[in-house]
This record gives C-alpha cells, structure tokens and sequence, in this order.
C-alpha cells in the first residue's frame, strides 16, 4: 500500500516485530519483500507501531489481517486474534472509518464483527466492515499482491465498493478483474478456492495411490491429465502433499463451519482430501524403510528440506518435517537440512539433528530423501551427494529428481507413485518430466 502511493501505518501486538520492521527488516523469509520494504521506507510512507490509538486515529480504511489458525481442540478456525484486533481498532474510532477483513475467516464472520464493531465503538463513530480476500502465495507474495489475478470485495454500501476502488486503484488501473459481491460470497471464495486447489493436488495424489497398486507412473498421468486444457497442469504435481499455514487447516475450518450450517454433506468429501493427503507421508516413510532393507532404527536418513515448500522458511503443518518426526519415531537418526527453515524447524522439533549444509546433511546416509524441492536438491548431481557421504539410496518424495540420473549412477532409487526402476533403461522408459 505504502508502494501504491498511501501512507501506512502497520499494527502489530509483537514489539519485537514491530522493532525489527522499524529497523527495516522482514521478520520472515520471503523473496523480495526486504526490497519492498526499504522502497516503502525510503518513500517515507510506511511506519510500524504497537499503538492502536495512533492506528485509530491515522487509519481511514483498517485492513485486518491476522491469522485464523485452527483451534487447538477441534478443526474449527480460532477466531481470537480477529475479534481481537477489531475490538481494539473499533473501540478507539471517531467518526467515519472501514474496517476491511483479509484474513481467511468462516463465512458468517464479517456479520458478527460488525456487530462487535458496532458494540465497542464510540457513539459517534460510524464504522463498515468489508470483505477482501487475500489470495498471495509464500514465496510469491509479492508478486500475487501488486499484481493478483483478480480482486474480490465484498461489500454491503456503495459507499464501502467506492472506497475499496479507491483504494486499489493502481491495482485496478492495470486492468485487474475486479468482482463486487456480498460479504458472504467473499468470505467463501477463499476458502472455496482454497478447497479446490487441496483437492486437486490430494486427485492426483490419490492416483499415485492407484499407480502404486499397479506399477503405472503417476507423472505421466499428470502430464497426459494437464494438457487437457479443461483440467489443467497446475496445482495437479504429485509427490508429498499439501501443507503450511493455510490448504490444511483451511479445508478443517470449511468443514467444521459447514457442519454448524447444516450442509456438512455437502464438502465431506474433504475429509477425504485430507486423509489422502496425510497418507503421503505414511507412504515416504513406507519408501524409505523399504530402501534401508526394512527396519528404521539406527538407520541415518538424511531429510532434505523442513518448510512446507521451497523459498519459504514456513514450518506449519509441514509435510516434510513430518516425514522426519515420522522417521525418528521409528529410531531412525535424521539430519534434516533446509537453506531457510532449520530455525524454524528447530524451534518445533528440537530432538532432530540439522544440518548447516547439504554436504553435511548427507554424509553417513544410509537413505537420503528429498522432501522439500528447493533448486539446491534438484539441482545436486549423484556423484556430489556420493562424494558428500551418501550412500546410494535415493527417495525422491517430491517426483522432481532425473531418476535415469540417479539408477545410471548406481542408485536405489524410489519416488511417490512410480514403479521402482529396475535397470538404466527402465528408469528411461519413465522419462523425468
Ligand atoms: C495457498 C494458496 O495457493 C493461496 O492462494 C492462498 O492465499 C494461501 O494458501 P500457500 O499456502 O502459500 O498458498 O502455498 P501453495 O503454493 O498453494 O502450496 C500449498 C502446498 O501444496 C505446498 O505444500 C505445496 O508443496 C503443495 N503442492 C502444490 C503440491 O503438493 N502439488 C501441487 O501441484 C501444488
């Protein structure tokens, strides 16, 4: 915002991010955004605060945009930090102001906190609340912001459609397909759109479970699949699954809100989404017993990659890091490396052993696997990762590795919903895509 010409003030309860940004640095890993940053500084147009009373007072729209994690007890979205940061900014309102929900919320939400809002403001305020959806992806979150595929707002005045347009107008400007919607449709987009694209990756998953019962290769599957343009390539890659802050407890939230509205029929099939997804992990971990002769403990694995996807460091819920907690249980010894996460992944699971490089994650492998596909691991050769230490054995969960490489190299090699290659010319027969 601070870049599309306004002056922004950034409210945050955490001092010590509040600090950091101040200081001009990104409390998280994400490409581009130091840069953005220092542009937003440098303009003038961008200060943080723990302040709600100057966020009151300086605000004319206040975007909320805090997380809505599960809750710890059931599948349901906790709702605290929303309400909270609502209350805070509504209470401290004089006059005209819009209150403009980004975070992902049960549709229904936008209702009761115009309520709330409405409750703790003063008498002479006159607050709206507005939906807007925020669809970034991590590690394109600058990009998807200034440059999204569509806008939704959803709104109940003209007035409030007025201001958003206003608002994003540079956005707009650029030809940016802009949909108006009531408050509900727009609070359901996202986790609608969120449910789709689970449900694809968990489809495709779902057939490298039928590849696997009958040696059919899943990412010629995919491919074949994706070039009819009606399904379409993307979000349809196989290996370990879905994870992160937002697919998971996303499709949980939809059910549990869908359960309360009386249609929970309707998106059970969720479960099912989930379920096939968390079997990916079983069944890397399946892989890589079955590469270490068939009992875990004291075997050394050498886990690549701890966030949910590569150019995060973002741990929630990821399927990497739970293939490796998964590995330990079992007594096996795993080195987990990953170039932006093992701080993270750490601070969650300090019981694992982490690397500082790739090198010394895989010297003394007995099994190595692939969990995570930074460019770093599809990019390293068979012959660095043997010279490192490993031994030759390969389990590549994420289907991005040249297996011909790997069995032309010697390898053991197995990958999530493809047959087991026999021999260099089997491995070739299933060419890497
Ligand atoms: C997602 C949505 O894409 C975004 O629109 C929304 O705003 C927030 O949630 P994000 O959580 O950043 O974004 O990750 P995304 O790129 O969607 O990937 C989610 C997970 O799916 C990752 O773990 C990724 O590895 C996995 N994935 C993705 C697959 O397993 N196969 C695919 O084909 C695509």
């Amino acid at each position: 915002m601070a870049i599309l010409g306004y002056d922004v003030l950034g409210v945050d309860v955490d001092e010590g991010k509040v600090r950091q940004l101040n200081d001009g640095a990104v409390p998280f890993f994400e490409p581009g955004l130091p840069e953005k940053l220092a542009e937003a500084q440098a303009s003038g147009r961008i200060r943080f605060t723990t302040d709600f009373d100057a966020a009151a007072e300086h605000g004319d729209v206040h975007f909320i945009c805090v997380g809505t994690p599960q809750k710890r007890d059931s599948y349901a979205a906790d709702l605290r930090f929303v309400d909270s940061a609502v209350r805070e900014i509504a209470s401290r309102i004089h006059g005209e102001a819009l209150i403009v929900g980004k975070s992902t919320v049960p549709v229904g939400t936008a209702a009761d906190l115009a309520e709330l809002a409405d409750e703790v403001s003063p008498a002479d305020a006159r607050i709206e609340v507005a939906w807007n959806p925020e669809f970034l992806r991590e590690g394109y979150a600058v990009d998807d912001t200034l440059h999204p595929d569509r806008l939704v707002f959803g709104v109940a005045s003209e007035r409030a459609e007025k201001l958003l347009r206003q608002v994003f107008s540079p956005i707009v400007d650029e030809g940016v397909p802009v949909l108006v919607t009531d408050i509900p449709t727009a609070e359901l987009v996202k986790v609608a759109a969120n449910s789709f694209l689970a449900t694809k990756i968990s489809y495709i998953n779902a057939m490298a479970e039928v590849c696997e019962a009958t040696g059919a290769d899943v990412d010629s599957l995919s491919a074949a699949l994706g070039l009819d343009d009606r399904i379409g390539s993307r979000f349809l890659k196989p290996g370990l699954g879905f994870g992160g802050g937002c697919l998971p407890k996303d499709i949980r939230a939809f059910r549990a809100r869908a359960e309360e509205l009386g249609v929970g029929d309707a998106v059970a099939f969720l479960a099912e989404v989930d379920a096939i997804n968390i079997r990916r992990r079983t069944r890397t971990v399946d892989l890589i017993r079955e590469l270490a002769g068939g009992d875990l403990s004291g075997v050394h694995v050498a886990a690549l990659g701890a966030a949910f996807k590569p150019n995060s460091d973002d741990v929630r819920d990821a399927p990497a890091l739970d293939v490796a907690r998964l590995l330990y249980l079992e007594g096996a010894r795993v080195t987990v490396y990953d170039p932006e996460a093992n701080e993270n992944a750490h601070r969650l699971y300090p019981d694992l052993d982490y690397a500082e490089s790739l090198d010394a994650a895989v010297a003394e492998a007995d099994v190595v696997a692939l969990l995570t596909e930074w460019d770093e691991f599809r990019e390293a050769s068979p012959a660095s990762l043997e010279e490192a230490g490993a031994h030759p054995r390969m389990v590549d969960a994420r289907d991005v590795l040249d297996q011909q490489a790997y069995v032309a190299a010697g390898w053991e090699f197995r990958a999530l919903g493809r047959p087991a290659p026999q021999s260099v010319d089997d491995a070739a027969r299933v060419p890497a895509l």
